[in-house]
């Protein structure tokens, strides 16, 4: 858990300012990131680049923008040097509009459409990664007409088990992503034919919150495996991207350090160059999402009602599945904490929101002391949380704010109910 939420005389801070603050002033519910986390995430991904990438194989660090989509976010991240992978034309023009360098810009996703692919080479961002043999003849097309060239990787879907939930694992053959492994050096003979298409790397991305570094290695080994052979037919690979991916700790789980995780893949890409490729330069490339930003993040919530029955005890807060999609998606568990102690009278809780759904949980059979009108947090809720929230039930979407140090920015305002149908009519 980050460091910068923490408690000062029973109540729960987020750097120096206290949560009920955040509520008096903004309302519930509002997602809270620590300005500090998300630099100290950042910091920690870049000092293990400087200490293993060199000028030969220097590294690009490639914010995974769905996980936390933000503008203030993204120019946190922009300022600091990173670079973006994004899955939309909605995701690139966020990345503009915040100050990111389409340049550093990687676009994945298997289902780009044309005016995404126009959108992407209008701004000549880094690298599209291209995932079937499909989508590499329209991007041909699409740049032709532009008068332009693509520059290219294709996704690889090398079928390693990242063992993670079954709905984020992405890299497994029966997965929808990137070209099977035994036809991918079709995809590249074929990109080579092309003339709007300028091939640039690899890539692959096996999946989310992997907590194991045996197949995020494997990965890589896979991809060595495959530059080694487009080396022989004479196609050359300027950089080597391996996605993003690692999991972080939303209980007491044991996460894959971030500097050991980067130390294994350059002692592999650098034993490899220098044994097979005459230390030929490559870049290699980071894609993290949830690792950057998913400690750095609260859920403020207020219970509402306490209602129990027999066989359980529920505390209706005003945040819900629309708020916060991963428990009811995926069954993830999240921290539950209390903003202000109470020094006595625990119980088991379920914690659920107003939705007319009995999917809508945030958090179940917890031991916490509360009562009506109390302010909760959820915890590690800074990537995937409000990102994948929705309006349903007709809610407007929280608040977001970022503190730093004893500074308040309200980053998004709450949708008000007018939003909701700013954009509908009604047929005369
Ligand atoms: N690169 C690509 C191509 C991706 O599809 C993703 C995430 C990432 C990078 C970043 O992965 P990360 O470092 O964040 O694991 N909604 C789910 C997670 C979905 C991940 C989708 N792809 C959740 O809440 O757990």
């Amino acid at each position: 858990m980050s460091t910068h939420f923490s408690y000062l005389n029973g109540t729960l801070y987020a750097e120096n300012i206290p949560l009920p603050e955040i509520a008096k002033q903004f309302g519930t519910p509002t997602y809270v990131y620590s300005r500090a986390a998300l630099i100290e995430n950042f910091r920690e991904y870049e000092k293990a680049c400087q200490e293993y990438a060199s000028k030969e194989s220097p590294a690009l660090i490639c914010f995974a923008v769905k996980s936390c989509s933000n503008l203030a976010v993204l120019n946190l991240f922009a300022r600091q040097g990173a670079g973006f992978d994004i899955v939309s034309g909605g995701e690139l023009e966020r990345v503009i509009a915040a100050g990111g360098d389409p340049q550093k810009t990687l676009f994945s996703g298997v289902g780009k459409t044309v005016d995404e692919m126009r959108l992407a080479l209008k701004h000549n961002i880094l690298c599209f990664n291209v995932e079937s043999h499909e989508e590499l003849t329209r991007l041909n097309a699409i740049a032709g007409e532009m008068g332009k060239r693509a520059p290219v990787s294709f996704r690889v879907n090398p079928d390693i088990n990242p063992k993670t939930h079954e709905y984020i694992s992405t890299g497994l053959k029966e997965n929808k992503f990137g070209i099977p492994y035994p036809d991918v050096l079709q995809c590249y003979r074929a990109a080579c034919t092309m003339p709007n298409i300028d091939i640039l790397g690899v890539d692959c991305h096996i999946g989310s919150q992997i907590m194991d570094k045996a197949p995020l290695l494997e990965a890589v080994d896979k991809l060595m495996e495959l530059v080694d052979r487009l080396s022989v037919e004479g196609i050359p690979i300027h950089h080597f991207d391996i996605g993003g991916g690692l999991g972080i700790a939303y209980n007491m789980e044991k996460a894959v350090k971030v500097n050991d995780f980067i130390a294994h893949v350059y002692d592999k890409i650098n034993n490899w160059r220098q044994t097979k490729h005459q230390n030929k330069p490559i870049k290699v490339i980071f894609e993290p999402g949830r690792s950057l930003v998913g400690n750095a993040g609260l859920l403020l919530t207020e219970i509402q009602y306490l209602k129990t029955s027999p066989s359980k005890n529920f505390a209706i807060t005003d945040a819900a599945m629309n708020d916060l999609m991963r428990p009811a998606m995926y069954d993830a568990w999240h921290r539950v904490q209390t903003v202000s102690q109470r020094p006595s009278g625990e119980k088991r809780w379920d914690i659920v929101g107003p939705i007319c759904e009995t999917g809508d949980w945030l958090a179940r059979d917890r031991k916490l002391a509360i009562e009506q009108g109390d302010l909760l947090a959820v915890m590690t809720a800074g990537a995937y949380g409000m990102t994948m929230s929705s309006n349903y039930n007709s809610r407007g979407r929280a608040a977001e704010i970022m503190v730093d140090g004893d500074k308040i920015h309200l980053i998004r305002k709450r949708e008000s109910n007018a939003d909701l149908f700013a954009g509908e009519s009604i047929p005369a």
